[in-house]
């Protein structure tokens, strides 16, 4: 298990384009790895490649017990509105309500290089689009309408 140090706000390595993985090789399974190791430990419930300091366009996310591995996604579909609250491991401080769509269809490679469609509505949804803004340099405090203050040790209780 390798815990790898997750970027905080203000760190320019979060505002920037991630590239596309042209090779899914050694190296890339090994920082997906890390990457669910981490938030895994976080308790969060996704996390981008940037946010640990990679510019690659991979994500993961789990939810309900069930690990994503997202690798080069892209939407498919969007549909509809919901206006919940985000919160993102690399903007602890804060919390805030955000549109996003109600539903989404994203196409992603697996760690095997296989395309997959995945569906998510609700929180999924929500997973999703944050995630892969990540991918794009943008952070949800960026689109949020409100913003609240946030202490994550309440979370504990
Ligand atoms: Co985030």
């Amino acid at each position: 298990m390798a815990l790898r140090k997750i970027v905080q706000e203000g760190d320019p390595v979060l505002g920037k384009k991630c590239r596309p993985i042209t090779e899914i090789n050694d190296h890339i399974k090994m920082v997906l790895d890390d990457m669910i190791d981490t938030l895994r430990d976080s308790g969060g419930i996704g996390l981008a490649a940037p946010q640990v300091g990679i510019l690659r366009r991979m994500v993961v996310i789990e939810l309900d017990d069930v690990l994503y591995e997202l690798i080069n996604p892209e939407f498919v579909e969007t549909e509809g509105d919901q206006f919940e609250i985000e919160a993102c491991l690399s903007v602890p401080d804060l919390m805030g309500r955000v549109h996003r769509p109600a539903r989404v269809k994203v196409r992603a490679q697996n760690r095997e290089g296989e395309w997959k469609e995945y569906e998510g509505t609700d929180l999924l949804a929500r997973a999703f689009c944050h995630e892969l803004d990540h991918l794009d340099g943008i952070l949800y405090t960026s689109k949020a309408e409100e913003l609240y203050d946030h202490d994550p040790e309440e979370d504990e209780e």
